[in-house]
């Protein structure tokens, strides 16, 4: 995982995410030193929202799990998220992957009860659709020749003057656009904490501050891992470190390349006399997103800048999302800047994640490469992994094109 940029996405302005973060007593759980040899039964590294969801999924089945984090839960990518669960709007590089974003938003809104009964954590959780707007027709039809048919489903075509009677704070000049009642948005820094709090009270270890991990394989089966702090023995390790993903792997002679695709966001608020001009739904536009979150701020994004790991946030870019935001939302215009960030999102060489065995190694599996969609991923990633451990095949669950194996077939070489 990369550590956040500029800006703290939502734990500024969310109380209830400092509350959160007393309760996840997840510093106080990690051992100082490790003394004597150490076990856990599955080791989950990394711990971002792929393997918080993870950790959840095993603890919530009863499964011995460890999760160690290097830094902080959700300090890194899952931090810098705009938490969009855009099943019916992203565009995905495999139809295994379009139905599965669909099945893990539903997922995610049956898990937010669980969660909510073990740790009364608010993960800002929201169902309040998406809005697809097209300024031409001559928009439409491109985006049409895009989407698949299939992806038409989950929508509803607005013309303009359903847009404006609906959503009177969208520019009055819109074409028409796509309501997309199913859509939803998290606070993505809160739903891994809170993942992470809930595997606890499971009775999963969440270790945080766990430095210069590597892998322990011999003989072709993982033994566990080495740490700063010592070694841990176990059955399965699953390396879900984002972008670090690549370099455990590589340790042990396992080729699954990622890259950094860095994106900026910026957050603003609008003042009392101005909420009759604040979006009430996500706009999920061609040029940009702009999400109303839980904790009252609008959150807008995202550039995409493949090969950039950098945290820096430049002055074009937060012009070109705010000129592209007020044109939709015109009303954003007298809204209060209240900081930008960036975040680096893993993508791998055929834009598919990286779920489930690894044939070369007994017990190493991957859950990493979600490139845009780790939030919306997470909670059916977590699913699968904890089937496989119990003994399905990426073949049963249906998802061998996500196999870390294809990587062998291809003979990809670093
Ligand atoms: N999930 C949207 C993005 O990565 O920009």
């Amino acid at each position: 995982m990369e550590q956040r940029g500029m800006g703290q996405p939502e734990g500024v302005t969310a109380p209830s995410c400092d509350q959160h973060r007393l309760m996840m007593m997840s510093t106080s759980d990690t051992p100082t030193e490790l003394r004597g040899v150490f076990h856990a039964e599955t080791i989950v590294v990394g711990g971002g929202i792929v393997g918080c969801a993870i950790a959840f999924e095993l603890a919530s089945r009863g499964q011995e799990v460890l999760l160690v984090e290097q830094s902080e839960i959700a300090g890194g990518t899952s931090s810098a998220a705009a938490g969009m669960l855009a099943a019916d709007s992203e565009d995905f590089a495999h139809p295994i992957l379009a139905q599965a974003a669909y099945d893990s938003r539903e997922l995610l809104h049956k898990q937010k009860d669980q969660i909510s009964a073990l740790t009364d954590m608010d993960v800002g959780l929201r169902r309040s659709g998406f809005i697809t707007p097209f300024r031409s027709y001559s928009d439409l039809s491109q985006y049409k020749d895009k989407r698949n048919a299939s992806s038409d489903s989950g929508q509803h075509w607005w013309d303009r003057s359903k847009v404006q009677r609906e959503v009177a704070w969208l520019n009055r000049e819109t074409y028409g656009a796509y309501y997309k009642p199913l859509e939803s948005e998290v606070l993505p820094v809160s739903l891994t904490r809170a993942y992470a709090r809930s595997a606890q009270m499971m009775g999963a270890r969440i270790w945080e501050g766990v430095q210069d991990v590597r892998l322990l394989v011999n003989n072709d089966r993982v033994r566990g891992i080495t740490t700063a702090k010592g070694e841990i023995t176990c059955k399965h390790v699953i390396v879900a470190a984002g972008l670090q993903g690549d370099l455990l792997m590589h340790q042990v002679g396992v080729t699954l390349p990622s890259s950094p695709v860095k994106g900026e966001m910026i957050a603003i608020r609008f003042p009392a006399e101005q909420t009759a001009y604040r979006p009430d739904r996500t706009v999920y536009a061609e040029d940009v997103y702009i999400v109303p979150k839980a904790n009252g701020e609008v959150w807008i994004g995202a550039t995409s800048l493949p090969g950039r790991k950098d945290h820096s946030v430049s002055a074009n870019c937060v012009q070109r999302l705010l000129g592209a935001a007020s044109y939709w939302v015109p009303g954003i215009k007298e809204a209060d800047f209240l900081r930008a960030w960036a975040g680096v999102r893993p993508s791998t060489p055929d834009g598919i994640p990286y779920i489930g065995r690894c044939g070369q190694i007994t017990g190493l599996y991957a859950a990493y490469g979600h490139f845009r969609n780790g939030i919306l991923l997470s909670a059916i990633t977590g699913r699968w992994i904890a089937d496989m451990l119990e003994g399905k095949s990426a073949e049963e669950i249906g998802i061998e094109a996500l196999s870390p194996d294809r990587m062998n077939r291809r003979g990809v070489m670093l």
